[in-house]
This record gives structure tokens, C-alpha cells and sequence, in this order.
């Protein structure tokens, strides 16, 4: 048997809860969700897909939407979803089964795992006891998830009404605004001109001119330039000065390269 699991990370997490679930399947690959589509059908009779990923605004990533719709799913894949937030989860999931749903592929498990919160403009990361405590959970929930997974047991998503009406409006509004949101990123002096802002962003919308990040205006708020940049020279207007980064303590900015394609 063959599985797949496809996930999206800017911080770690997601690719944490990835990792935990890839070791109890058999020859199981993670790929990303930032990687070219893949040019032939995937999955089929025993073989397992998997998506792995954060909530962001109650919903799943843009791209990550895109992606979705556009991967070719044979009939017959087992497929499960996971997803992870930090405080409201919103219809991530429930928006992800109506897409593979259009799709004629069956949704067999989904579950969700509270995660450290990453959303660095609007709040820092947890204290160290509070980190400590939501990684032992999520590492005790994960899992169980996977051995379900490995049994290839059925979940359904969790229905929510009033959310699913919620995001939907949401997404409207956020990302109506999208090309204007990132004019508050700047560079300070301690920009090295490393580069790794450009390297890390999913939706390339990153470009060093003169030694200067310039964002291109088609950014999906991932907010991996702040997180990942060597020298926190990059902030979001004043809201992210003095905020600690946060990222996943197994993870480091190269395990989202070696998954790329
Ligand atoms: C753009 C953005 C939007 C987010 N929206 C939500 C949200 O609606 N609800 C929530 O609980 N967490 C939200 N978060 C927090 C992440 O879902 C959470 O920290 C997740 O574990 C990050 O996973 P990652 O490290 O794999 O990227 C958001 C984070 C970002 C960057």
C-alpha cells in the first residue's frame, strides 16, 4: 500500500502532525502543497491520501483551496484530512469536504488538533509552560489519530451550520483585500540580504531588489517571512517590534525545502 500525505506549514506544525501520522503508514511520502501539482492521478483502491494543514480564518488556505481542486483523485482512496489551529477552527474541514466532494472522492476521516497559535500580528506564541502543555496534547491526540488512520477507520466531519455560513462570508472579506495586505511588511537595518524570506515564501511573492525584500502583492498572510527570517529584521507596520517568532521545536526552515519537490 502506498500513501501520500500532502500538507501546508508555515511554522512547523502541521508538518510536525504529518510526520507523527507518516510513520504509523506504510511507504508513506509527505509532499507539499507549495510543490508543482502532479502530473498524474494520484491515490486509487489501497492507496491513502492525506492533507495536512492549518486553519486560517476558520478555513484552509488559499493555495491550499487551489491545490486541492486541482489534484486528480482516483476513485476508491482512502482519504483523511487533519487539520490544526490555535483557537477557533472554524469549517476548515467541512469546506474541505465539500471541494473533494465535487470531486466524487469520499472524505473517510477528518479530525483537528489544537496547535500553538502562530497569527505573530495579532498575538505572540505561548508562554514555555503553556508551549510545553498544547505540544504534549497535540502529541497524545496525533496519536491516536494515526492509529486510526492505519486502521483505516472512518471520521466524519464534525457539522457546523453557523460556521460553515461564517467562513464563507469571511473569506470574502479577507481575501478581497488580499494585494493590499502586505504593504505594512518592511526590512529593517538587520536585514542581512540572505535571501530567506524569498526562499521560504510559498506563493512567491518575494523579491530581493537593491538587497531589499519587496513583496509583490499576492501575499496569503502565511507570515513565514517573519517567522523564519535569521535576524527578525522583517515586521508587519509596528504590530509584530519586540514580538517573539514562534516556530515548531523539531522543525527547521530546510525540512520544508527537502519536502518540496
Ligand atoms: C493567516 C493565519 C490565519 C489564521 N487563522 C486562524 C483561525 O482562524 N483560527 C485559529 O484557531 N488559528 C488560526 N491561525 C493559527 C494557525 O492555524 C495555527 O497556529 C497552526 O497551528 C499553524 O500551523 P503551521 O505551523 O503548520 O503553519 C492562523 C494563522 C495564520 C498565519
Amino acid at each position: 500500500m502506498k500513501s501520500t500525505i500532502y500538507y501546508f506549514s508555515a511554522t512547523g506544525n502541521s508538518l510536525e502532525i504529518a510526520r507523527q501520522i507518516s510513520k504509523g503508514l506504510d511507504n508513506c511520502t509527505i509532499k507539499s502543497m507549495t510543490s508543482q501539482l502532479p502530473k498524474k492521478p494520484v491515490g486509487g483502491p489501497d492507496e491513502v491520501i492525506g492533507f495536512v494543514f492549518p486553519v486560517y480564518y476558520l478555513d484552509m488556505p488559499l493555495f491550499m483551496e487551489q491545490f486541492v481542486e486541482n489534484l486528480n483523485i482516483l476513485p476508491g482512496t482512502y482519504c483523511f484530512a487533519i487539520t490544526n489551529y490555535a483557537r477557533y477552527k472554524g469549517n476548515a474541514l467541512g469546506n474541505l469536504e465539500e471541494i473533494l466532494q465535487n470531486k466524487n472522492i469520499q472524505l473517510n476521516y477528518a479530525d483537528d488538533v489544537k496547535m500553538p497559535g502562530n497569527y505573530i500580528v495579532s498575538y505572540p506564541p505561548p508562554n514555555p509552560d503553556k508551549l510545553k502543555e498544547v505540544l504534549k496534547n497535540s502529541r497524545i491526540k496525533v496519536n491516536n489519530i494515526a492509529k486510526s488512520i492505519s486502521n483505516n477507520d472512518e471520521k466524519p466531519v464534525e457539522k457546523s451550520l453557523l460556521s460553515r455560513i461564517f467562513t464563507k462570508h469571511l473569506k470574502f472579506i479577507i481575501f478581497g483585500s488580499i494585494s493590499k495586505w502586505d504593504e505594512k511588511f518592511v526590512s529593517d537595518n538587520k536585514c542581512t540580504c540572505c535571501g530567506q524570506c524569498a526562499e521560504v515564501c510559498p506563493v512567491e511573492n518575494i523579491e530581493i531588489v537593491n538587497c531589499h525584500p519587496i513583496w509583490q502583492h499576492h501575499c496569503e498572510r502565511c507570515l513565514r517571512c517573519i517567522q523564519w527570517c535569521p535576524t527578525e529584521a522583517i515586521q508587519y507596520g509596528k504590530k509584530t517590534v519586540g514580538v517573539k517568532r514562534y516556530h515548531h521545536p523539531n522543525v527547521t526552515v530546510e525540512n520544508f525545502i527537502e519536502t518540496k519537490d
